[in-house]
């Protein structure tokens, strides 16, 4: 064989078996990320019926509740009949959380799980937050009698659905439950579902996005937490694994390089146009006060309503562009009428089609 023939067989081959190895091995990493689901998001299986157990048990179900950019920015202590909830901010995302509002809020989302949860064990779980204190949120339980919400029973089916709706209204009793079920003392809600009041939203939401799109240091930290393929989900156990947004999955370099590629303000906005032009709704949580005691009252706010949300059969996801960027917070507000109360979240609903989901990590990491 000439010698020029020679290496362009031999760099086919290369090409192939590389392919071939890839494609091989990334199936099997698929397999091993579908088994790390199926462990991650379930029920309670058979566990030694200690109080620590079921104080471990509960901290399991705290951390299946959303939370920002998957960070998982929690830490959680056992005591005597109780737990507390510390946040720890080596998780903390300065560019698109600087006053680390989204981390007390996911904070609230882990112990609104709890309260849930801890109703099945015959506890009943009563929090309290004490802004001023590391532990700044608290449960302590007391005995009650075994029961078992429908809430309770979607916390391993719930998940932030980030991909286009089926365009499908929600009926109007169901609207009426997710207004009333997010909403607490200083945390109130507004729902929309009108197409004008949609499509000024969605303005409000495209120009949050556009201003995060053309701030470095908010897309360097949201790239930092893209785990582009199963392989690296699983060593992480955290972060935005591509497929769980409806995106392909690729060797972190290649991801990484198409990342920077095709990451661009025009496809992002249209892509949120598409996925609330097809939800049911838009509904916005607006807290009293701006300080950590409404930010983690929101966040128990949202996980009830995604909660609910689930339970009825429909899909979520977050549309905070609007409240994470403080100029396009303010002119939402004025939209809201809320006066210079703060917008904590905003969340979109509808009927849709499930997505991959994301993993957590280890529960022995996150206990102190
Ligand atoms: C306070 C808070 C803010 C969030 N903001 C956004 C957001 O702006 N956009 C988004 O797509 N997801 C947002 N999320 C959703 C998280 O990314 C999601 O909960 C996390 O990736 C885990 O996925 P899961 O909820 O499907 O389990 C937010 C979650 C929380 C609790």
């Amino acid at each position: 064989m000439k010698r020029r023939k020679f290496i362009f067989v031999a760099g086919a081959g290369t090409v192939a078996v590389s392919g071939l190895t890839y494609f091989l091995n990334d199936n099997y990493q698929n397999h091993k990320y579908i088994d790390r689901i199926n462990d991650t998001w379930r029920h309670s299986i058979k566990f030694d019926g200690s109080n620590r157990a079921i104080m471990i048990e509960l901290i399991r179900y705290a951390t299946l509740a959303a939370n920002s950019h998957n960070t998982q920015p929690w830490f959680f202590k056992i005591g005597n009949n109780k737990i507390t909830i510390s946040p720890d901010f080596t998780r903390r995302c300065s560019a698109v959380d600087p006053d680390d509002h989204h981390l007390y809020a996911s904070l609230g989302c882990a112990a609104e799980n709890i309260v849930h949860a801890a109703r099945v064990f015959s506890l009943e779980a009563n929090v309290s937050i004490q802004s001023d204190s590391a532990e700044v949120i608290q449960i302590d339980f007391e005995h009650t009698s075994s029961s078992q919400s429908e809430l309770f029973k979607v916390i391993p089916k719930r998940q932030c659905t980030r991909a286009p709706y089926e365009g499908k209204k929600a009926s109007a009793q169901q609207l009426k439950v997710l207004e009333i079920i997010a909403q607490d003392t200083g945390i109130s809600t507004q729902i929309f579902t009108d197409t004008n009041d949609l499509e000024t939203i969605l303005e409000f939401v495209v120009a949050g996005n556009t201003d995060q799109m053309r701030d470095k240091a908010f897309v360097k930290e949201l790239k930092d937490w893209i785990r582009f393929n199963p392989h690296s989900a699983m060593k992480h156990g955290d972060g935005l694994y591509t497929a769980t947004s409806g995106n392909p999955t690729s060797p972190t370099f290649f991801g990484s390089l198409l990342f920077d590629m095709v990451f661009n303000e025009k496809p992002e906005n249209d892509k949120y146009r598409d996925q609330i032009r097809s939800s049911a709704g838009v509904i916005a949580l607006v807290s009293e006060k701006d300080d950590i005691e409404h930010w983690i009252k929101a966040g128990r706010c949202y996980q009830r309503f995604a909660l609910q949300a689930t339970a009825f059969g429909l899909k979520h996801s977050f549309v905070n562009q609007a409240v994470e960027v403080p100029e396009v917070r303010t002119q939402l507000a004025n939209y809201l009428n809320i006066g210079n109360r703060r917008t904590d979240l905003l969340i979109r609903f509808g009927v849709g089609t499930d997505l991959p989901k994301s993993l957590r990590r280890p529960v022995s990491e996150v206990i102190v």
